[in-house]
């Protein structure tokens, strides 16, 4: 039998005074021990545990997030920043897509990116958007808003909202169609105030004109904050946008590098955008061209025929030539014929420029359409350089979605969003007196995404067209395109797997004709952030609940010309920030 004693527990009724010193020797000893471990424990807990979590199989994470921090699944309301927003599909920088939480502060700034969860979460929200795509917000740099002076086109309000819907969070607006064209400090100052008065949902960057004789206007342009420059090599539609001369250009690429040789100027030369086609007549082979009664002006090959890609060609390896042995970065907008990538391969990966850096964009348009295809008095599709053959088309797609990095002669691509008023694209079908433009600012991810997807290109060199690159090369990627601590919180959450028909119902550009409309497209813009703020919303039932229109919260990008360096400002601060007399 077992004696009484011995069956009570140690901390139960103490009985002799020789139990009761044991008792209290072991806990003092019991006590010491565990607070000798406390903080030993108290670091080894969370070490393990977000390796633990790290070593899970993926499954497991959403498990690991619950302890963590509030989840919010599929939230109707977005919250403000700070939070934490995770998707198992991140596109990160380094061609990386990768489960990953990121954390955006007060700010609206991503202040952490990381892979696993860790006790920095503890009783943060969390927005779980899995199994969708979080990529940076798109970056448009050629877009035409048509504000001030020809608001009835488009204005920054509708363009801005068409950005949003579409994923982009920053656009480059063109200095010309808006009148008056943007040439100088003082139409510069119109523009900016345009912006502050209209206001935009998404940030704006402004591009200055030069056209002739304005070179005496480069600094102040430059001074003004300007994030590139502009001239046409061919006439440009805008009466008060005259194209440049070949002597011209000579000149402006003679000043823009003096400008960045002077002592203190900005080692990296800002973007010099050519639109490069050399007006040399039509093309003398051209059957249908040789005798002009034979013209049919409701046909777009004649139409095509009219801007041989000899026109692209010739006025890209003029340029080329010129800036050869300078310090500028000429930047070689639309490319539309496979014979101009041909050459701008050449001239890169050959090795041929002494000291200019050449960059060229293509649009979705080209990629999507042929000649061929478009039925007679299609003046949607009217574009220029314009939109060429289907071997043409393939071509292009297959230099902007292959795999070898080292013959690409594409950087990104572009919207080159120029709309009009219906009037000026109803003619009859007649393409020569129809606006030359197409409208299509909204469309741009899901047209590069259907296009991608057929070349099975990855997730990744879409989020380098469309974000990356645009920062890179318009040097804003201090503050954009890449999803990295210290950057905006700019971002579009969408599903690559869904398609969907375009239709006017949602279409956000002010008016709604667009070559767009009835395609079948792949990708679905979910929502938009910007600054961590959300300003579009797929989930709305009406056009106004889609996109947030008290949140118009859109900044003005300012480029130092003392620096270079880029930086988002007030639109009314713009003043204040012009810094050089
Ligand atoms: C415009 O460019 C064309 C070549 O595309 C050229 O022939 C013409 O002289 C230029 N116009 C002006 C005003 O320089
Ligand atoms: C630049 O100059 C070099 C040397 O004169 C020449 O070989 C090269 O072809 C030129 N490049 C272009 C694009 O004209
Ligand atoms: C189309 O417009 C052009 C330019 O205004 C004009 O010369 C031509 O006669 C028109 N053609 C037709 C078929 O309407
Ligand atoms: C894309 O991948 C599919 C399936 O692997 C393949 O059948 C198709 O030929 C590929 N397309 C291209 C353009 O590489
Ligand atoms: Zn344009």
């Amino acid at each position: 039998m077992t004696e009484p004693e011995e069956a009570t527990p140690a901390f139960g009724r103490a009985r002799s005074g020789e139990r009761n010193s044991s008792f209290h020797h072991s806990y003092i000893v019991c006590t010491a021990v565990s607070l000798l471990f406390m903080p030993i424990i108290a670091i080894l807990v969370p070490i393990l545990y977000s390796h633990w979590s790290s070593l899970l199989p993926y499954a497991h994470l959403s498990l690991q997030r619950a302890k963590l921090g509030t989840v919010l699944n599929n939230p109707a309301s977005f919250p403000e920043p700070p939070y934490v927003l995770f998707s198992s599909r991140v596109v990160l920088p380094d061609r990386f897509i990768q489960p990953a939480y990121i954390f955006i502060n007060n700010q609206g700034s991503i202040a952490i990116v990381q892979q696993s969860p860790s006790w920095s979460l503890v009783w943060k929200t969390i927005v779980d958007v899995s199994p969708h795509v979080v990529m940076p917000g798109l970056i448009d740099p050629h877009v035409h808003v048509n504000e001030p002076g020809r608001t009835s086109w488009e204005g920054f309000e509708y363009a801005s909202r068409a950005a949003a819907a579409g994923g982009t969070t920053t656009i480059l607006d063109m200095p010309l169609n808006n009148i008056p064209s943007t040439l100088n400090h003082k139409t510069l100052a119109q523009k900016i105030n345009a912006l502050a008065s209209t206001k935009s949902y998404v940030d704006i960057g402004i591009i200055g004109g030069i056209t002739m004789p304005h070179v005496p206007f480069l600094t102040e342009l430059l001074d003004g904050g300007v994030l590139a420059f502009k001239s046409f090599m061919v006439d440009s539609q805008s009466k008060d946008f005259p194209n440049v001369s070949k002597k011209n250009l000579k000149e402006i690429i003679g000043a823009l590098d003096r400008l960045s040789s002077e002592p203190g100027a900005v080692s990296k030369p800002i973007p010099y955008i050519l639109h490069a086609e050399l007006d040399l007549g039509p093309d003398e082979e051209d059957e249908r061209n040789r005798r002009a009664s034979d013209y049919n002006h409701r046909c777009y090959s004649d139409y095509e025929a009219s801007r041989p890609s000899s026109w692209e060609v010739e006025a890209i390896r003029y340029a080329a030539d010129i800036a050869n042995n300078s310090n500028v970065h000429i930047h070689i907008a639309h490319v539309s014929a496979f014979e101009a990538l041909e050459l701008l391969r050449e001239i890169r990966w050959g090795n041929r420029l002494k000291k200019a850096i050449v960059t060229a964009e293509t649009c979705p348009h080209y990629l999507m359409w042929a000649k061929e295809k478009i039925a007679l008095g299609g003046t949607l599709f009217k574009c220029s350089p314009p939109i060429r053959s289907d071997d043409n088309r393939k071509l292009i797609v297959h230099q902007a979605f292959q795999d070898d990095a080292s013959s690409r002669a594409i950087d990104l691509i572009a919207s080159d969003h120029s709309p009009c008023p219906p009037e000026l694209k109803t003619t009859d079908g007649n393409l020569t007196e129809a606006w030359g433009g197409i409208s299509g600012l909204q469309y741009r991810l899901q047209a590069t995404w259907t296009a991608a997807h057929a070349m099975n290109a990855s997730l990744s060199r879409v989020a380098e067209l469309l974000c990356e690159v645009p920062a890179r090369l318009f040097g804003i990627d201090n503050m954009k395109g890449f999803l990295k601590a210290g950057l905006d919180a700019d971002i579009v959450i969408w599903d690559p797997e869904s398609s969907q028909v375009l239709t006017e119902d949602k279409c956000h550009h002010r008016h709604k004709l667009s070559p767009y409309h009835g395609l079948k497209v792949r990708g679905i813009v979910l929502r938009t952030l910007l600054r961590g703020r959300s300003i579009y919303n797929s989930q709305g039932t009406s056009m106004h609940e889609r996109v947030q229109f008290d949140a118009r919260l859109g900044k003005l990008l300012f480029r130092s010309s003392k620096t270079g360096l880029s930086r988002s400002i007030a639109p009314d601060e713009w003043k204040s920030a012009i810094t050089r007399k």
